[in-house]
């Protein structure tokens, strides 16, 4: 139930997607398709602002609006609103908590192998312009053997370890709490990229016990292009200082007391886009209305469905651990004897005899021409027509390539 009480079913949740009313949208992992009443809010906001501008009431009312989203989006995480600062996407929320750490010469930076290609990118600028040595731990492997390696490569040298919830090449979750304790016992501070599972299911931010978690609002929250956030622990706030942006207002009367640290004030600044804040409020309400439980629930049923129906399937095999606990509704495939031009060809022919759009998915950064797999992200709105179609899809297309 949202906070207005109001509550949604998943075929309600479906109307509100026009896509779903020509394609069947299997590629939530990327983007999602932006929700009817997502939409409109962005829209109602930017147009009475456009119609409004400057008159005091409409700015109160838009000011109320953007804290009770900001709210919205703080109660699902179970956070405060003043530990999120809000962003235009995950990798800018990443580049945050990279800019708040005072990296040296010689520190190293902790990745595990299945983190997104911009957090790649982030190593080898750390490594070009800091000399930063980046040590990436291989966790397509079960827990235990993960916490292992995570054990033998955090050092005293270790600025940050970086660990996704849920890996985006292979839809794998990992064991970030426990990650996260194990980074603690050495003082590292631990940054989880939950771009890939806020949305899926229940997430108790807290609880995983990190120092900073970013995430994407256009990805499983179902929210609009443009809005991402990022997560401070208290504990993380007094020091978080990702920009050169002082927190005194210099127009302050003097003698104003210094107000406490918030993750908006320091990773915000400048003007920025109220209403994708908003709407992102009403993509949060829209799930809240729907239930977190239920779409999760709805989700592995059908993703159950996918894997058992593909199990067996010639040439295809299941990358993503199907074991109930260690994944939610991303299954990647690989196919034996495919190259990446025969795996386009097969997503091509995917869309354009079955109008299903999934995505061709390199498995490793840097790219390994080898390594390669089919991502096919199950969301809430997905029916079992569309996994069934999915499914006839790769019966007539796989031996074609
Ligand atoms: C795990 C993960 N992290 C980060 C990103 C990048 O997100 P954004 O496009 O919001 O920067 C993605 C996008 O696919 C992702 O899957």
């Amino acid at each position: 139930m949202s906070s207005s009480g109001a509550t949604l079913t998943l075929a309600g949740l479906r109307d509100q997607l026009p896509i779903t009313r020509h394609v069947a949208y299997l590629q939530t992992g990327g983007h999602s398709p932006t929700p009817e009443s997502v939409l409109r809010t962005v829209h109602d906001e930017m147009a009475r602002e456009a119609e409004f501008h400057g008159v005091p009431a409409v700015a109160a009312e838009r000011a109320e609006k953007e804290a009770r989203a900001r709210a919205a989006l703080a109660t699902m995480l179970r956070v405060r609103p003043d530990e999120l600062g809000i962003t235009p996407s995950t990798s800018q929320a990443m580049l945050r908590v990279l800019h708040s750490l005072r990296w040296r010469e010689g520190d190293e930076f902790v990745i595990t192998n299945l983190e997104h290609v911009s957090v790649v990118r982030n190593a080898w600028a750390l490594r070009d312009q800091r000399e930063v040595r980046t040590k990436v731990v291989p966790a397509d492997c079960g827990d235990t053997v993960l916490l292992e390696r995570l054990a033998a490569a955090l050092t005293a040298r270790t600025k940050l370890l970086c660990i996704s919830h849920l890996a985006s090449p292979d839809g794998r979750l990992l064991p970030v709490a426990a990650a996260a304790a194990l980074a603690h016992e050495r003082g590292v501070p631990v940054v989880v990229d939950a771009a890939q599972s806020l949305g899926q299911f229940p997430v108790d931010v807290p609880s995983l016990g990190c120092d900073f978690l970013v995430g994407s609002g256009h990805k499983w929250l179902l929210g609009p292009m443009g809005v991402g956030f990022v997560w401070v622990a208290p504990h993380q706030l007094p020091t978080f200082l990702p920009t050169f942006l002082a927190e005194a207002d210099p127009w302050a009367p003097p003698g104003t007391a210094a107000a406490p640290p918030s993750a908006a004030r320091r990773a915000e600044g400048g003007t920025h886009n109220a209403a994708l804040i908003i709407g992102l409020g009403r993509a949060v309400e829209n799930l809240s209305a729907v239930g977190l439980d239920t779409i999760a629930a709805h989700t592995q049923r059908l993703t159950t469905q996918f894997r058992e129906q593909v199990a067996g399937m010639e040439r295809v095999r299941i990358l993503t651990p199907t074991a109930p606990g260690q994944s939610a509704g991303i299954t990647t495939l690989t196919f034996d004897g495919y190259d990446a031009t025969a795996l386009r060809g097969l997503v091509g022919y995917i869309y354009e005899q079955h109008r299903t759009i999934v995505k061709f998915q390199w498995l490793t950064a840097p790219m390994n021409p080898s390594k390669l797999g089919m991502r096919v992200s199950i969301a809430g709105f997905n029916n079992e027509g569309e996994v069934r179609g999915l499914v006839t899809a790769l019966q007539e297309g796989v031996p074609r390539f």
